[in-house]
């Protein structure tokens, strides 16, 4: 199953297959610490490889990272760096080889997978850079996946009107309220990003994980998604994580950090 999938559905438990690597120091060693009930999301000392025929990549190194409540964090990086493998592991999607994810202050990285799937539909809204739509469905039944699928067939049934206007509301606010029926080939770039992000919103997450949300788009159309990003993040309160390559939508973020040599650095 891909991650998009997984981010939204079921119980694979992740696999663990790469080697433990040696620590080698804190990129934020000396960055003040914020107090721990402003922590919503944070990252210590993270390590990941890849076994790729018989010889281990390391990729993440030792990385840390706390993410403020409402924060809006951008976290730049080169292609290969390791972005999308750091998002993974904050939303559970994989697990690290070493290190802990705290979600306000309870560790998530070892939680049962089932555990993980609850985590994951009810805090987490995950944003992908091909934006994961499932093709036979309209932008509308899109919205509504994840609500079908955490629901279950009978409650959803019992609260389907309440759900199908939240989602036309959610529709509305990402600007396609007049594409509630459009499939996703009848649909921009621009557009099924938008679709994909009032996906995110309907089980109400606290924290946006998005990776490369404007990777696929063109400047313009990107620079709307982020604003509207923004927006949420202003309006909502909603604690938000991007990880992009690119430093002209990294900049528009409260803060930036850069993953390098799998760490980040402040
Ligand atoms: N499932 C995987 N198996 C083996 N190698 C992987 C896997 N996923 C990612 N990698 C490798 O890990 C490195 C980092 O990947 P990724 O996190 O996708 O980087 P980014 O998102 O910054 O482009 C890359 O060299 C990539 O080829
Ligand atoms: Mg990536």
């Amino acid at each position: 199953m891909t991650n998009a999938a997984r981010a939204h559905v079921t119980s694979d438990e992740a696999p663990r297959t790469a080697p433990r690597l040696s620590v080698v120091g804190r990129a934020d060693r000396n960055a003040p610490a914020p107090a721990a009930s402003e922590i919503r999301l944070a990252a210590t000392n993270l390590h990941k490889s890849y076994a790729k025929a018989s010889i281990s990549i390391p990729v993440l190194r030792g990385v840390d990272l706390q993410v403020k409540r409402g924060e809006f964090l951008a976290i730049i990086g080169s292609s290969g760096s390791g972005k999308s493998t750091l998002l993974h592991l904050l939303g559970t999607l994989d697990r690290p080889d070493e290190g802990e994810v705290l979600y306000d202050g309870g560790r998530i990285d070892n939680l049962p997978a089932r555990k993980c799937d609850v985590l994951r539909n009810t805090k987490f809204g995950f944003i992908f850079q091909f934006y994961h739509l499932l093709p036979e469905l309209t932008a509308l039944e899109n919205v509504l996946s994840p609500k079908m699928i955490s629901d279950g067939v009978l409650k959803y049934w019992r609260n389907r009107r309440e759900h199908r206007a939240e989602a036309e509301r959610l529709l509305e606010t990402v600007g396609l309220g007049h594409r509630l029926h459009h499939k996703p080939r009848e649909m921009s770039g621009g557009e099924m990003q938008r679709a994909a992000i009032a996906r995110a919103l309907i089980t109400k997450p606290e924290v946006l994980l998005a990776d490369e949300p404007t990777g696929n788009l063109d400047r313009r159309t990107g620079q709307e998604i982020l604003t509207l990003l923004r927006t949420l993040s202003d309006r909502e309160k909603l604690t938000v994580v991007m990880v992009t390559h690119d430093l002209g939508i990294a900049e528009q973020a409260d803060r930036v950090v850069s993953l390098v040599e799998g760490r980040v650095e402040h």
